[in-house]
């Protein structure tokens, strides 16, 4: 008899059919998020479970879910996902790294150049019918040529947003957990390595792209903002809890940093209702790895991890130590 599996999210038809030849399937293809209740009652002798950042996978859940043995995170991120709690459990989770690199880097540039140069809060003025002439003042924005760029967290999608700033002459700072290698230096436009305070006080734009955890959380709040110039972007592809919003929306209202990019939120799909009182901030809806191409490899790269851990292979991209 094939394992049982929960795929707890809507997903690619094509996704499920390859899933359909190794798995007894439950599906949930209205994508309904399921409450923690309810995803242990869906769990309920499976042994497979395909999710993404929307469940929460901790020690209570996993108490009452003793078949499970393997979850695999449609995500780069996992902090949904209590690592050390599956692994006492002994549960094996995964996640998708690298294939959505290049286009979650491709994304990060769109927000800030639409941060940058102001293309949402022009594109809503021409769309409500106020554009009535040429202005030499009308909605100036910040040049990225030439400009100072910081990246916060230079793992490979750092490495990755450096590269494609070589277009615009730009000079990058980083700070990441631990310094580069020459060679990955290189590989990303010769990006200078710096203090956390260097960084934030040099960036002219400066674009946040580090691991979510209790120890990043809030690693932007008031006094950092504080440490930006006053003409700088923000620009955010990680995650929501890695910027204090009261904070943020603070120093947007009080011109204390010029505008922010956020493709994240604290608590999403929720966000705080005063960012859409604000111009100075353009938001999406967290579609940083969101191309066909890419979501149909994170959705391949979620299907291997769980095939194979539930197979007695190794998955390709285990978390567990
Ligand atoms: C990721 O892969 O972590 C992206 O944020 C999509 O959830």
């Amino acid at each position: 008899m094939k394992p049982a599996i929960l795929v707890a999210r809507a997903i690619f038809p094509q996704t499920l059919a390859r899933l359909a030849e190794h798995f007894e399937l439950e599906t949930n293809q209205d994508d309904l998020i399921f409450t923690p209740q309810e995803l242990v009652a869906k769990l309920h002798g499976k042994q497979g479970l395909l999710c993404t950042g929307s469940a929460r996978i901790d020690a209570q859940l996993l108490a009452q879910t003793p078949r499970l043995k393997m979850v695999a995170n449609m995500a780069v991120g996992y902090d949904n996902i209590d690592l050390a709690a599956c692994t006492q459990f002994q549960v094996m989770a995964s996640n998708t790294p690298d294939v959505l690199n290049q286009t979650t880097a491709d994304f990060a540039w769109a927000l800030l150049m639409a941060t940058a140069r102001r293309i949402t809060e022009a594109e809503h003025y021409l769309r409500a019918g106020k554009w009535d002439k040429w202005s030499y003042d009308a909605f100036l924005g910040a040049d990225l040529h030439g400009a100072t760029l910081g990246i916060l967290g230079m793992g490979r999608i750092g490495q990755a947003i450096a590269r494609r700033s070589m277009g615009f002459d730009m000079q990058v700072l980083y700070h990441n957990r631990s310094r580069l290698s020459p060679e990955q230096e290189s590989y990303a436009n010769n990006a200078q390595y710096v203090s956390k305070q260097e960084l934030l006080s040099r960036a002219d734009h400066l674009i946040l792209i580090l691991p979510y955890s209790a120890a990043t959380h809030h690693a932007i709040g008031a006094a950092e903002l504080a440490m930006l110039r006053p003409s700088a972007t923000l620009v955010n592809v990680a995650r929501g809890g890695i910027v204090d919003d009261a904070a943020l929306i603070a120093a947007l209202r009080q011109n204390k940093i010029a505008a922010a990019g956020l493709d994240v939120f604290e608590g999403e799909p929720n966000l705080n209702p005063d960012f859409l009182t604000l111009k100075n901030v353009v938001l999406t809806p967290h579609i940083a790895s969101a191309s066909a191409a890419t979501r149909r490899a994170m959705a391949n790269c979620a299907a291997d991890n769980l095939i194979a851990g539930l197979t007695h292979q190794r998955p390709p991209h285990l978390l567990n130590p």
